[in-house]
């Protein structure tokens, strides 16, 4: 039946339809703001994907990352301008020390990171590597995990969801407002970062209109935070059988992986191959516990003292100093310790499988061994890979 057949009523229903998608296709078709949906990110391995940590309502997108690459370098992410008081990630997040800030940064002697204040961070540095295939919450204590309800209640952070304390995004506007960091606040940082003319260009690119907000700005910088991957390791390189190991990095393996060494409980295996199992473990270091910031901390529960998340052994070469409090300066330190400095105490992870005999009591030779396999596991491609670094080094805004 053609609509001329119909009832009145209908016909103009059908009629003002007609207009109405006429009037959509024209003005779709001669809008000039019409604007381009941006491309979703092909990560470059296929591990594990089940298990990447992607919010659903942050999906990754080219322009998302690219966006959240600027903001990373760009030191207008403190809400100031003066060339003293620029702070952004890269600040203290070094590329070529797999985003720790290293042992001789010029400004944060030995590894100790302070804020713009001068206030210094509770802990030691992190690597952000891989970080997308962590579930079990972030920082060394998993302050920021999913199933955090807190909001940023101090420092007049807006009470909605967007400041939980949940996952990668909460990262950003944390850094804005923490003492130990940038000590601003989000509204000056906001108002700064819309003052930049190359930026509304590169919101509606990423996120379809030119709107900057926190909750943007935390996005794309998560989504960047996520393409940090280390795939090409000597060892991965020999696990695809590109390369051979040497000798000694055999023996230094298989002394990593069986109860010799006992490290594969914690740090990982060719099956798990991100070199950490990302869980709260006490490695015996201490004794005494005065750090109010373990993961007893998070998780209320006294028997957690002295716990805190494994970190990855990846680029461990580039990553000193080394543990939650940056105590040890170099690998041979670690490995004397792990040999006969393990300490005793209720709070000890039974995986310590070697603390009742205070190490792994390996001989020097056994020990040059081990170094020779946690060597394999640098990725200087990571280190210099050209996506990961600054996008504007000529720009005296930007982080150097
Ligand atoms: C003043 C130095 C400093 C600045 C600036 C800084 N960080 Fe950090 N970051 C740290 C330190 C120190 C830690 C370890 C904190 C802890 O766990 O106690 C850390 C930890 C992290 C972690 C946790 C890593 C993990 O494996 O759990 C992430 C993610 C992170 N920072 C992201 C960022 C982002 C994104 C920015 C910029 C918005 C930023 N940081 C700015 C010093 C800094
Ligand atoms: C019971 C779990 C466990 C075992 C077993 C274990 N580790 Fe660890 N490892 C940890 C934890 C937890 C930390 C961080 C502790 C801290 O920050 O205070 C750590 C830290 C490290 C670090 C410092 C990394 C950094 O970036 O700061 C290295 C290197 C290391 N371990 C190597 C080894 C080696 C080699 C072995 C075997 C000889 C081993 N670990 C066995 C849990 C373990």
């Amino acid at each position: 039946m053609s609509i001329f057949h119909t009832h009145k009523s209908q016909r103009i229903f059908s009629l003002a339809l007609i207009v109405f998608i006429q009037f959509v296709a024209v003005s779709y078709i001669v809008s000039p703001k019409r604007e381009k949906v941006p491309t979703p990110y092909e990560f470059p391995v296929s591990y594990a994907k089940e298990y990447m940590n992607i919010p659903a309502d942050n999906p990754m997108t080219n322009e998302g990352v690219e966006l959240g690459r600027y903001l990373f370098y760009d030191g207008r992410l403190s809400g100031r301008l003066d060339k003293d008081s620029l702070m952004s990630c890269a600040s203290c997040h070094k590329q070529e020390h797999s985003f720790e800030c290293g042992i001789d940064h010029p400004k944060y002697k030995e590894g100790k990171t302070f804020g713009l204040t001068g206030i210094p961070t509770p802990h030691a540095m992190m690597p952000m590597i891989n970080l997308v295939w962590n579930n079990e919450g972030y920082m060394w204590n998993g302050y920021v995990n999913k199933k955090n309800e807190s909001l940023g209640s101090a420092h007049g952070v807006p009470q909605t969801s967007e400041f939980h304390k949940k996952n990668l995004e909460s990262f950003v506007w944390m850094m804005i407002v923490a003492p130990h960091e940038c000590n601003g606040s989000v509204e000056r940082t906001l108002e700064v970062i819309k003052s930049v003319p190359m930026y509304p260009p590169l919101f509606a690119k990423a996120f379809g209109d030119e709107k900057i907000t926190m909750e943007r700005i935390s996005k794309a910088i998560a989504q960047f935070v996520r393409t940090l991957i280390s795939f090409n390791s000597k060892f991965d390189q020999f696990m695809r059988g590109e390369v051979e190991l040497t000798e000694s990095e055999r023996r230094g393996f298989f002394i990593f992986e069986t109860e010799k060494g006992d490290c594969f409980h914690c740090h990982g295996s060719p099956a798990m191959p991100l070199w950490t199992t990302n869980l709260f473990m006490n490695n015996a270091r201490d004794i005494d516990f005065t750090d109010s910031s373990d993961r007893s901390s998070v998780t209320g529960n006294p028997m957690d003292k002295g716990k805190y998340r494994v970190p990855t052994l990846r680029n461990v070469e580039f990553t000193a100093p080394y543990m939650h409090d940056g105590r040890y300066k170099t690998l041979d330190e670690i490995l004397e310790f792990y040999n006969s400095g393990l300490k005793r105490s209720p709070y000890v992870d039974p995986l310590m499988i070697n603390v009742n005999h205070g190490g792994m009591f390996l001989n020097d030779n056994e020990l040059q061994d081990l170094k020779a396999f946690l060597l394999t596991l640098s990725d200087t491609s990571f280190l210099t890979n050209p996506a990961f670094s600054n996008p504007c080094p000529e720009d005296e805004y930007f982080i150097k």
